[in-house]
């Protein structure tokens, strides 16, 4: 039998090594593609986040390209110019002005080409719409608020509720430390700087909770510091402003979430807390240090920096393990291990359920 050519040896025996990679790579694609993976870019659920997406794929098949022809233009001088016994030194060559021009000049209007509407983009994305209405969000250690100047004040955390097909401008800032906003499914990430303004505009396609999470280190519990955001048709979104901007109710004396509310006020929670009745507001003045506003509470369908609850914890098993330990579940969190009972714990839960 003839004796393979030593190029094919050589093929052969890295054949499989190349293979095992190859399927590594294919499988670690599928477990990208089924596991739950709420902060894809590849989602895009509205015109904002379809603008990045529309950009990012003619430049990652430019990349492709440019790539198989570098690597591929490497392998084959790799291979065609090999040592071999008794082989002549190949021919030398030192500069080729024709060829230096065209591999400067190539990469420069493909650069351009990508430049160009990246750069439109960067602003577009950035500079609201005439018809866009306002959302305030403030980061804080470690959650996000939400104000609705043109809708009565409201005054929410953790979910940004927002109308579909409706471009929401964004007006961020942060109370503390820098903070990084991203809903990818809705648009990129942009800063929230303590002291200036920034502006990001965001909009829905379809119904739907989209996840979203702070994008820069902002301290202990920056892993925790989770934003969601839930898209309305336009008559549930009136429909939930009309709700939210209703005063809590007091609850009856002597019931279980009339002893709650007695413990709110005792408890000190009303230092960083406010609770909006018809009578009075529970809680610190506007614009004082605060944590989020309870007035609707339990309309929200997570709380603590949108990272309860999680997994399979139900709601009220996660505002008992909140309460009982506030720093052991977020390290680091300003509201303190306040040394609760259970049926202290019980009592805030039940008047806390009541704020819808
Ligand atoms: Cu806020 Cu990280």
């Amino acid at each position: 039998m003839v004796r393979p050519p030593r190029w094919l040896r050589f093929a052969r025996s890295a054949a499989r090594p190349a293979s095992l990679a190859a399927l590594a790579l294919t499988m670690s694609a599928c477990s990208f593609i089924e596991i739950d993976s709420p902060l894809t870019t590849f989602e895009p659920a509205g015109p904002f986040a379809e603008r990045i997406d529309g950009l990012f794929w003619p430049v990652f098949w430019i990349a492709v390209v440019i790539f198989a022809i570098v690597q591929g233009g490497i392998f084959f001088a790799m291979w065609r110019f090999r040592d071999r016994p008794g082989a002549k030194e190949p021919k030398q060559i030192h500069g080729n002005a024709k060829l230096e021009v065209l591999w400067t000049v190539i990469p420069a209007l493909i650069l351009a080409s990508i430049a160009i509407p990246t750069v439109q983009a960067v602003f577009d994305l950035t500079e609201c719409g005439p018809d866009a209405i306002t959302v305030e969000v403030i980061g804080h250690q470690w959650w996000f608020e939400f104000q609705y100047p043109e809708h009565g004040g409201i005054k929410t955390a953790n979910v940004m509720v927002m109308p579909v097909d409706q471009e929401v401008c964004a007006l961020m800032t942060s109370a503390d430390v820098l903070h990084n906003f991203w809903i990818p499914a809705l648009n990129g990430k942009r800063y929230l700087v303590p002291g200036q303004e920034t502006l990001l505009r965001l909009q829905a396609d379809e119904p739907g909770e989209f996840w979203g999470h702070c994008a820069e280190f902002c301290g202990l519990s920056h892993s925790l510091m989770r934003a969601r955001a839930e898209v309305l048709p336009a008559a549930d979104f009136d429909a939930w402003v009309t709700a939210q901007q209703q005063p809590a109710l007091t609850p009856a004396e002597g019931s279980a979430a009339g002893d709650g509310f007695v413990l709110y006020q005792e408890k000190g929670c009303t230092a960083c807390h406010a609770v909006r009745t018809a009578e009075e507001v529970f809680g610190p003045e506007d614009g004082a240090f605060n944590g989020p506003d309870l007035t609707h509470f339990a309309s929200r369908s997570v709380f603590a920096g949108a990272y309860l609850p999680y997994e399979d914890l139900s709601y009220e098993d996660a505002l008992k393990e909140w309460l009982f330990n506030p720093p052991k579940v977020k390290p680091g969190s300003f509201m303190p291990n306040l040394g609760l009972t259970a049926s202290e714990i019980d009592s805030l839960i039940a008047w806390l359920e009541t704020l819808k």
